[in-house]
């Protein structure tokens, strides 16, 4: 993806002078969802900014997972995951290249994920794809897995700031509710950033929707 080929310092510089990084560890740390031995999947990874965070979190709070796993469209970004994860010298994160439209040419195991989570991505399918996007994902999760997408709201202010700026489609939280049911996802509920980082509630919507109704 070209866009991001380009600009993966501005993005960076962007989303660390909101606390973005950070805002996404918090929200974590305190998420009832997490528990011990999660597989877990970060649709359209990046450079790892959420894989990090929900490793963290979950390192923070003595919760090792089973796998932790991403994969991104851009080669750019992953390259720059790739890097990190080197200079840390962290061993158990699997990334790949690949299309969140065409799942099918990930690693046959990779599917039956406990958490399936994504930052920031799902604006860049385009709009009429949206629910099939997120019927692939679900496709991938186990039956009482769930979802957690964070996502930029539509609303006046991020329209210039994401949605001409970064060439990306952004969605009322009615809109989202309504493409969650279509893809087949049950108990849609939306979560909050914690208090210290409440102005990334301007930013993003937190959905968090479960596979079955269990
Ligand atoms: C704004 S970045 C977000 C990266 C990361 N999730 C984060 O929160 O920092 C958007 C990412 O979506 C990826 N992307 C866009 N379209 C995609 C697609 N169809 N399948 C997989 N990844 C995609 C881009 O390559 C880019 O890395």
């Amino acid at each position: 993806m070209q866009l991001y080929t380009e600009r993966i310092g501005s993005y960076l510089r962007f989303v660390r002078c909101f606390g973005y990084p950070q805002g996404l560890r918090a929200y974590f740390e305190a998420s009832p969802i997490l528990r011990p031995g999660l597989r877990v999947l970060d649709v359209g990874c990046g450079t790892g900014i959420v894989t990090l965070a929900l490793r963290a979190a979950l390192s923070k709070r003595g919760l090792p997972p089973r796998t932790l796993q991403g994969f991104d469209l851009t080669p750019a970004m992953l390259e720059a995951f790739r890097d990190t994860l080197r200079a840390q010298a962290i061993d158990d994160i699997e990334v790949r290249q690949a299309d969140v439209l065409q799942l099918e040419s990930l690693p046959s195991p990779w599917r039956e994920y406990d958490l399936i989570v994504s930052a920031s991505m799902l604006e860049y399918v385009p709009r009429d794809r949206f629910v099939d996007a997120l019927r692939g994902i679900r496709a991938r999760l186990h039956e009482n897995g769930r979802f957690v997408l964070f996502i930029t709201r539509r609303n006046i202010l991020m329209q210039p700031l994401i949605a001409r700026w970064w060439d990306a489609n952004i969605y009322t939280s009615t809109e989202l509710e309504d493409a969650f049911r279509h893809a087949g996802f049950q108990n849609i509920t939306f979560g909050r950033f914690p208090l210290r980082f409440l102005h990334l509630a301007v930013w993003g919507h937190i959905v968090e929707a479960r596979n079955s109704p269990s």
